[in-house]
């Protein structure tokens, strides 16, 4: 095995163990994915953190279901593509809207390098009956691999999930999404979409939120990395503001202008 491959496979199995590490509650973590700011200063306790993962989900299920319904009635939905491709599991609070009706009608996978992510995303698939597909891989193994079909997606959807790459992955990954936009479905119309739920830096000024392993990129840094793959101007719409805690999520459509 070559230096080179042994240092990557390192880097994987590092990032893997960093969120099993990071999802699972324990005496130095008790809040998973709660802000390490306000968790620091003592400003989380068990109800604050129940509440706000609970807001979390009911707005990512306001914001997510409509959009779910208007793609269903969209002209030509019918002849497909019927991929949901969903870019990390997490804890699995924002996706509550894979559940509903509208999404029945799709066929939902979801994605993530950790071990504890992917249970988290089995048990939601058995509790709620539903029939996506969970496969423990990191993202852009997926895409080289050919293991993710873009051709067959019709949206992506990556909550909290950009915020965590380094920069040269954001780029490689937007650039892919880009690509992913600029691919016409079988009769001819740019239909697919992307969907993120991001801390936007000009919503979370550093002086307000410290972040730990994670970069609120700003929208010229996200939009110049879609528009280079897709070749042009891209349309980034805000459908939804949430704020968890202190820290003011957007969630974004984008889409072929
Ligand atoms: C912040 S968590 C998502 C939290 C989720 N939105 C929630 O509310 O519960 C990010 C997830 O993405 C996964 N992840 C990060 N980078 C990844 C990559 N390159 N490929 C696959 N999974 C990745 C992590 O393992 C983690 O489970």
């Amino acid at each position: 095995m070559s230096v080179a491959l042994r240092r990557e496979l390192k880097t994987k199995l590092e990032v893997e163990a960093y969120w099993d590490h990071s999802l699972t509650p324990s005496k130095e973590n008790p809040f998973p994915l709660a802000p390490p700011d306000k968790v620091k200063e003592g400003l989380v306790s068990v109800l604050s953190y129940q509440k706000q993962n609970l807001l979390l989900a009911e707005k990512s299920l306001q914001v997510m279901v409509p959009e779910l319904i208007e793609i269903t009635k969209s002209r030509g939905f019918e002849k497909g593509p019927r991929g949901i491709e969903v870019l990390g599991a997490g804890l699995m609070r924002d996706l509550g809207w894979l559940t509903s009706t509208p999404a029945t009608q799709f066929s939902v996978s979801i994605r993530d390098c950790s071990s504890v992510a992917c249970e988290h995303a089995e048990t939601f698939v058995k509790k709620h009956r539903i029939s996506a597909k969970v496969h423990k891989m990191e993202v852009e193994e997926g895409w080289k691999s050919g293991q993710i079909d873009d051709r067959g997606t019709i949206l992506y959807y990556a909550g909290q999930f950009i915020q965590n790459q380094y920069y040269e992955a954001v780029c490689r990954i937007l650039e892919h999404l880009g690509r992913f936009l600029a691919t016409e479905t079988e009769d001819g119309v740019l239909r697919r979409k992307v969907y993120f739920l991001h801390p936007r830096g000009e919503d979370n000024p550093t002086d307000r939120v410290q972040w730990k392993n994670t970069t609120p990129y700003w929208d010229i840094e996200l939009r110049a990395s879609l528009e280079k793959g897709f070749g042009g101007k891209v349309l980034m719409e805000t459908i939804g503001k949430h704020d968890h805690f202190h820290q003011r999520y957007t969630f974004f459509r984008i889409s072929a202008p």
